[in-house]
């Protein structure tokens, strides 16, 4: 059932490749990415007002790499909600809106609620989800199915994957309708997303390096993960894997806010794991990292290749296979992925099934 690996996490992990394949190929044609088969057309697509992600955990944090993508590339504004937060906000959603949910087993209340009152207000709806014929996908107005298959483990990677993918396309075909990007240039970017499953592969085989930076965390009481823009929304997803299957208190953070007050944390040894894959950025989160190793952090850094760093900034360097820097977060996903694995594994939990979680959370 497992594959021959010791647990279903890491099985999943190794399915990312080909679940992404399986995902995005019927999608594209010549390289030219439609959800026409779906029922969405371009001018669907673009003729939403605003745009607003709902969805909880991981799934959320899909939507966050979703939200830099789509706004970046599309100049369409999204907002990002936690399901739980958006039913009680009385939120601002009209006729003309888009409200796309994300969810891995379709099930989820929160999610299940705020698609619901989307509804109610006359906004449209487009469900990601994992499960086929689940509650959130007969619900919603258009479904886009991720092709992850079941996922076992407590711990979601591979829904991640294919959820963000999917973000992707989207952002894509958006920004192509809004005129932002040419034929040419939508074409190459769906190039360089049909690649990403073979740097998903490189990325697997950081596994030694990998293991090696959990070693390092095990004692740790507490740990920060920082990054700034898209590394910023990877941070998310990174922090929560590790507390989820580690019981290390972890919380990510904007690199740029530290100095706010959160860099009061920091004393000799704490961890401090940052990513730094965004090359209009990586200047600025060094300077970040800088800044938490004088007071005495201990730094996993986690770059893309060319990131420099001088001697004594980091303590232990993951080199990421190279990728465009817009799709990183599919990239550098793994090896976080792959830390939380390790830790989990190293502490002698129980991995695949965390203490007090449920795969699918069917109640308020
Ligand atoms: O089934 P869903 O995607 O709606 O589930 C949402 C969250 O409960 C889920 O992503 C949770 O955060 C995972 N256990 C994280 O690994």
């Amino acid at each position: 059932q497992k594959g021959g690996y010791e647990h279903f996490m890491l099985k999943e992990i190794h399915e990312q490749p080909e679940v992404v394949k399986t995902t995005i190929t019927p999608r594209i044609s010549n390289h030219i990415p439609t959800f026409e088969n779906e029922g969405i057309s371009l001018d669907k697509l673009s003729s939403y007002n605003n745009i607003f992600i709902v969805a909880c955990g991981t799934a959320m944090h899909a939507g966050m790499v979703g939200k830099y993508v789509i706004e970046k590339m599309a100049r369409v504004s999204v907002t990002v909600d936690i399901a739980s937060e958006f039913r009680y906000r009385d939120p601002l959603i009209n006729e003309g809106d888009l409200v796309i949910l994300i969810s891995q087993s379709g099930e989820t209340a929160d999610t299940k609620a705020a698609l619901e009152l989307a509804k109610e207000r006359g906004a449209e709806t487009l469900a990601i989800v994992n499960v086929k014929g689940s509650s959130i996908a007969r619900a919603a107005d258009y479904v886009l199915y991720t092709h992850a298959g079941p996922e076992i483990s407590v711990a979601s990677t591979k829904a991640y994957m294919v959820q963000v993918s999917v973000m992707y396309l989207l952002a894509f075909q958006l920004a192509y309708a809004k005129g932002k990007i040419s034929k040419e240039q939508l074409v190459e970017y769906t190039k360089l997303l049909e690649n990403i499953p073979e740097q998903i592969e490189e990325a697997i085989n950081l596994k030694p390096a990998c293991q090696f930076a959990a070693s390092k965390l095990l004692n740790a009481d507490s740990l920060l993960y920082i990054g700034r823009g898209l590394d910023y929304a990877l941070s998310m997803e990174g922090s929560l894997k590790l507390k989820e299957i580690s019981y290390i208190h972890s919380e990510s953070y904007a690199a740029g806010e530290l100095k706010h007050g959160t860099i009061s944390l920091i004393d000799d040894g704490m961890p401090v794991i940052a990513i730094a894959t965004q090359k209009d950025l990586v200047e600025k989160t060094i300077s970040n990292i800088k800044e938490v190793k004088a007071r005495g952090a201990f730094v996993v850094l986690i770059a893309a290749p060319g990131v420099d760093v001088e001697d004594g900034v980091s303590d232990v360097t993951i080199c990421l296979p190279e990728a465009n820097q817009l799709l990183m977060p599919m990239v550098a996903a793994v090896p976080l992925q792959l830390i939380a694995y390790y830790t989990s594994v190293l502490k002698g939990n129980d991995v695949d099934k965390p203490r007090n979680l449920a795969k699918s959370v069917t109640v308020e």
